[in-house]
């Protein structure tokens, strides 16, 4: 596939096969992922592997249980009150696979050069005919102690990308871009 085609036919993708993905095909993304650029080459990426479904299932349950928690200090998640409360909805889409990405505390920006690992695990994963869905849903759940000592990850270091990653079930929905804002042509 080109790569522009791969940009503007990426879609989040919230529907999963059962069909498990291969730690080779896992590899390759995340050898993907490490070519991004980084600020001063820190390359502060880290990565997480999950395709447990029970795992997956009790962070999706705190994910939820702590974002219900925490509506009255964030407004924004008002709306999503009642899907938090629904036992059925699984903020990871019963995905086979979760790939987090991590920052280490280097650089003048760390999540930022992630943000760009994490993208290019959505792209290549879509050149391959696999879905991905970032999941932000669950980025606190990471970044809290427990989950860090169960998981042994290390506390500097801080989750900043989590992405669901399987066969895409049916095609996303289309999804209308804005045109760019352009502030200045000088
Ligand atoms: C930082 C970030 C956090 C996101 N968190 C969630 C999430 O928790 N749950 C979800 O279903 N989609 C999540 N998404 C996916 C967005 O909803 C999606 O990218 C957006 O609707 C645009 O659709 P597209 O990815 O198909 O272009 C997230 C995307 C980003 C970039």
């Amino acid at each position: 596939m080109e790569l522009m085609e791969v940009i503007y036919k990426r879609r989040s993708v919230r529907f999963f096969t059962e069909e498990k993905v291969d730690k080779d095909v896992i590899d390759t993304l995340l050898n993907a992922a490490v070519q991004a650029p980084s600020a001063m080459n820190n390359q502060p990426w880290a990565f997480g592997v999950i395709q447990d479904k029970e795992l997956m299932k009790k962070i999706s349950d705190d994910s939820k249980a702590y974002l219900l928690a925490g509506i009255g200090s964030k407004p924004f998640l008002e709306g999503y009150r009642q899907l938090f409360s629904n036992p059925d909805y699984n903020i990871f889409y019963n995905a086979p696979v979760l790939l987090t990405v991590f920052a280490r505390p280097e650089g003048p920006n760390p999540a930022v050069d992630c943000a760009l690992a994490a993208q290019n695990i959505m792209l290549a994963a879509h050149a391959l005919g696999l879905g991905t869905c970032w999941i932000g849903f669950a980025q606190m759940s990471f970044n809290l102690p427990e989950l860090k000592e169960l998981l042994g990850i290390p506390k500097e270091y801080s989750a900043v990308a989590p992405i669901i990653l399987g066969h895409p079930a049916k095609a996303s929905p289309e999804i209308v871009k804005k045109d760019p804002e352009i502030l200045f042509r000088k």
